[in-house]
C-alpha cells in the first residue's frame, strides 16, 4: 500500500473539517455528521483501505458499490491510462480512437452475438442510451411505431438520472423525486423468499414471470417497445431467478416484439462467477449495458451493447428528407475517454490473465458455504447470491420473515465494521426492506480473506441480536 498524502494532526483535522463542511456525501442523512466523524479514506491495496486515522479495513464491498474488481493497487492500469493519456488522452466519440476501437473489440469478443458499441459514463447513462434507442425506434421504424413503453421489475435498480430512476423499482430510491416519465411500467420481483403470490417454487409455475404477459396486454402491446432486467437484482437484494424464470420472459418478450434489455452493470465482468451474469441462464438480450466493473472503477465508462438488427435501425438516408435526421443523433462529452477505455482494456486482461472468473465461482462457492452456516442464529432468514455477491437477510422472526429494523441493520454493520471489516447492506432502498447484508469483495479474494470476513460478521452478530 502506497503512504497516504496525510499525517500530521493538523492536516487530518484540516481533512475532517473540509469533509464535515465542503462535501456532500451520497446516500447520507446530514444529521450523521454532526454526531460521527465520516470515514475518509486515503490508500487502498488488494482488498485493503486505509483510512485517515490510520486504521486498515478488509473492504467486502469493492469499493462500496461492488465495482472494484481487479483489487486496489493496480500499477498496470495506472501505467497504461498515464501512458494512454500522454499520447491522446481525448476526442469526443464522433471520432474513433484507437483504445475505443480495440476495446469494443474485446468486448464484442464477449458477446459474439452483439453488433454493435455505444460508449458513455455511467451506469444510468447506459441505460438513458438504450431507452432513447427504443423512444426514437418508436418514432422512425414503421413496424415499432408507438412501442415506446419501457418494462421494468419490481426491486430492480438502473440508476439515478430520471428515466434510469423511472424504470426502477425501489421505492425509497424514487420517493419525493416524482413525477416520473411517462411510459415506464413495472412488473412484479422475482424474489422467492418474499414471493409477491406468496407461493412456493416450483409449485408456483414461476407466475411472478407469467403475469408479465397480462401486464403487456393490460397496457396494449403495440405500446410496449422494452423491458430493462437485472440478470440477478443487486441494489434491491440480491435476488436469483429460478432457472426457469429468463426463458419464460425472453419468450413473452419475443411474442411481443419487446426489445430485452439485460442491465449488467453490477453482474459483468465475473462478480456472479461466470463472465456475464446473464451467462448463468437460458435467455439472450438485445441490448446489454454495463459500467462499474468495466474499469474496475479506474476509470468512469459505460457501455450500451446492441445486437446488429438495432443498430440497422438507424441506418438513415441522407438524401431523404423524411429519414435523414434517422441515425443515433446522441452524444456524451467523456463518454468513451481514451483513459477509461485503456483503463477497461488493462482491467480485462487482468480479469481473464488472472482466471478472475474463475476465483469468483471457486471463492464464491466457498463464501455462500461460510454465510449458510449463519443460517443457525435465529436472525438470519435467507442466503442468497452467486459467485462473489452474496446476501444474508436479517429478520426479527424466522417464521413471520419480519425484517429486522434500519436501527439494528445499522448496528450492525457497525458491529462488523468496527471488526476492521467493510459490509454493504440495502440502503435506502425498499420502504421497510433495507435488511440484507451484501458480500461483493474483489474478485481477487482468497480464501483467508473470506474467513476474516465471515469471522467479523459471527460476531458482529452475537454482539447485536
Ligand atoms: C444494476 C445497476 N444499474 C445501473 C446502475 C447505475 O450506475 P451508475 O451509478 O454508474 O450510474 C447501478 C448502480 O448501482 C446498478 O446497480
Amino acid at each position: 500500500m502506497q503512504q497516504p498524502e496525510t499525517g500530521g494532526t493538523d492536516e487530518i483535522q484540516t481533512m475532517v473539517d473540509g469533509d464535515k463542511n465542503n462535501l456532500w456525501h451520497h446516500l447520507k442523512p446530514h444529521a450523521c455528521f454532526d454526531t460521527r466523524e465520516q470515514m475518509i479514506i486515503v490508500a487502498a491495496d488488494g482488498l485493503l483501505v486505509e483510512d485517515i486515522r490510520g486504521r486498515k479495513y478488509l473492504d467486502a464491498t469493492a469499493g462500496g458499490v461492488w465495482s472494484v474488481l481487479a483489487g486496489y493497487g493496480r500499477d498496470a492500469i495506472a501505467d497504461a491510462v498515464c501512458a494512454q493519456m500522454k499520447k491522446m488522452p481525448y476526442f469526443a466519440g464522433v471520432y474513433g480512437t484507437v483504445p475505443a476501437i480495440r476495446f469494443a473489440g474485446k468486448l464484442l469478443e464477449k458477446m459474439p452475438k452483439m453488433g454493435k458499441v455505444f460508449f458513455s459514463n455511467s451506469g444510468s447513462e447506459a441505460n438513458e442510451k438504450a431507452f432513447k434507442m427504443v423512444r426514437q425506434a418508436a418514432h422512425i421504424i414503421p413496424e415499432r411505431k408507438g412501442k415506446y413503453k419501457i418494462l421494468y421489475r419490481n426491486r430492480d435498480y438502473h440508476g439515478t438520472t430520471m428515466g434510469a430512476m423511472s424504470a426502477s423499482g425501489q421505492d425509497l430510491r424514487k420517493k419525493d423525486f416524482g413525477p416520473f416519465m411517462e411510459g415506464f411500467v413495472e412488473f412484479p420481483h422475482c424474489a422467492c423468499y418474499r414471493c409477491p403470490y406468496d407461493a412456493r417454487y416450483p409449485a408456483c409455475g414461476i407466475a411472478c414471470a407469467k403475469k408479465v404477459e397480462d401486464i403487456i396486454l393490460d397496457q396494449g402491446p403495440d405500446t410496449v417497445g422494452a423491458m430493462i432486467v437485472e440478470p440477478i437484482t443487486a441494489g434491491g437484494g440480491i435476488l436469483v431467478p429460478v432457472p426457469e424464470y429468463f426463458p419464460i420472459l425472453q419468450q413473452i418478450c419475443r411474442k411481443y416484439d419487446i426489445w430485452l434489455i439485460m442491465d449488467e452493470v453490477v453482474c459483468g465482468f465475473g462478480r456472479t462467477g461466470k463472465f456475464w451474469g446473464h451467462d448463468h441462464f437460458d435467455v439472450d438480450p438485445d441490448i446489454v449495458t454495463l459500467a462499474k466493473g468495466l474499469t474496475s472503477s479506474y476509470g468512469a465508462l459505460s457501455a450500451t451493447v446492441v445486437k446488429q438488427h438495432i443498430y440497422d435501425l438507424f441506418l438513415n438516408d441522407p438524401s431523404d428528407p423524411d429519414t435523414r435526421f434517422n441515425y443515433f443523433r446522441d452524444i456524451s462529452t467523456y463518454g468513451g475517454c481514451t483513459g477509461a477505455l485503456t483503463a477497461a482494456m488493462e482491467n480485462l486482461r487482468i480479469i481473464e490473465t488472472e482466471g478472475l472468473v474463475e476465483n469468483s465461482r471457486v471463492m464464491g462457492a466457498y463464501l455462500r458455504e461460510q454465510l449458510s452456516a449463519l443460517e443457525r442464529y435465529d436472525c438470519v432468514g435467507d442466503v442468497r447470491g452467486k459467485g462473489l455477491f452474496c446476501g444474508v437477510e436479517l429478520v426479527q422472526d424466522k417464521a413471520a420473515r419480519t425484517p429486522v429494523t434500519e436501527e439494528q441493520m445499522a448496528d450492525l454493520l457497525g458491529n462488523i465494521l468496527g471488526r476492521g471489516v467493510i459490509a454493504g447492506r440495502t440502503n435506502a432502498s425498499l420502504e421497510g426492506l433495507n435488511n440484507t447484508m451484501y458480500f461483493a469483495p474483489a474478485l481477487v479474494i482468497t480464501k483467508a480473506q473470506i474467513d476474516t470476513i465471515v469471522q467479523a460478521v459471527v460476531q458482529a452478530i452475537e454482539a447485536t441480536f
